[in-house]
């Protein structure tokens, strides 16, 4: 089986009610044909998912990600989103773990293992982020510290739940620092992880395992990256919000 190929674009808190429309409406009228076992994500702030998904309805390939959702199925909890909300809206993903919820509002690897447990409780697969901050990495230990999270996030997941899992390997330092990792740096991580899963889960699920690269991640360099023969696609962020870019990324795929 040839596992999936994906470009994601993570709009994180953009974007006018207007903006957005006009975005949807610029892609889907691309009309792009993906080649087979690829698919376009697209993130939208949650307030914007019910109108992306209708855009989006008749559109083959491209599917709808929240970007995080509760550890909770549901109850009193102001200002959160469920994964049951995110799945009856339309989508297929939940973006959990991206370094910005890990850093602005500490989310550790733990309360991560119970998000990943309700999303795909939930009917929702999941673009699970990794990634090391600019000290670790500086430091040479980022496999060390990428594969804890993973292990700590993921490894108590039977086959069947990991095969829901897509990885994203986003390292801090290059998230909209335009600073982006060598096609070098990222396929070595990335091989990493692919490993470690192999190590856990053995050679045929590592081997279908889609693993995603994010930072920085733009229409000039997807293309060497996207060539890289363990980086699966990427999860895009400040290039996401441009149509013409995104689609650039998603040729390069
Ligand atoms: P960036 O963000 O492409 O703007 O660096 C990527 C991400 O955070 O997902």
């Amino acid at each position: 089986m040839a596992r999936k190929k994906i470009v994601a674009g993570n709009w994180k808190m953009n974007l006018s009610p207007a903006a957005c429309n006009e975005l949807v409406t610029a892609l889907t009228a691309k009309q792009i044909s993906l080649p087979e076992h690829t698919e376009v994500v697209i993130a939208p702030p949650y307030v914007y998912i019910d109108r992306v998904a209708g855009l989006l309805k008749d559109t083959t390939g491209f599917f709808v990600s929240g970007q995080d959702c509760h550890q909770k199925t549901s109850g009193a909890y102001t200002g959160d989103v469920s994964a049951a909300m995110l799945k009856a809206l339309g989508c297929k993903y939940v973006i959990l773990g991206h370094s910005e919820r890990r850093g602005y509002h500490r989310e550790d690897n733990a309360l991560l293992a119970e998000k990943v447990n309700t999303a795909l409780a939930e009917g929702l697969d999941v673009i699970f982020c990794c990634g090391e901050p600019l000290e670790i990495r500086e430091a040479g230990t980022q496999n060390d510290f990428v594969n804890a999270q993973i292990a700590e996030s993921l490894f108590h997941l039977d086959g069947a739940a990991m095969a829901r899992i897509v990885i994203a390997y986003e390292p801090i330092w290059a998230i909209g620092t335009g600073k982006t990792a060598t096609s070098a740096q990222a396929q070595d991580m990335h091989a990493n992880i692919r490993s470690v899963v192999a190590g856990k889960y053995g050679q045929e699920a590592a081997d279908n395992t889609t693993i995603l690269y994010g930072g920085s991640c733009n229409a000039q360099n997807a293309q060497e990256l996207f060539a890289q023969p363990d980086i699966d696609g990427g999860l895009i962020g400040g290039a996401a919000l441009k149509a013409d870019d995104f689609a650039a990324i998603i040729a390069a795929r």
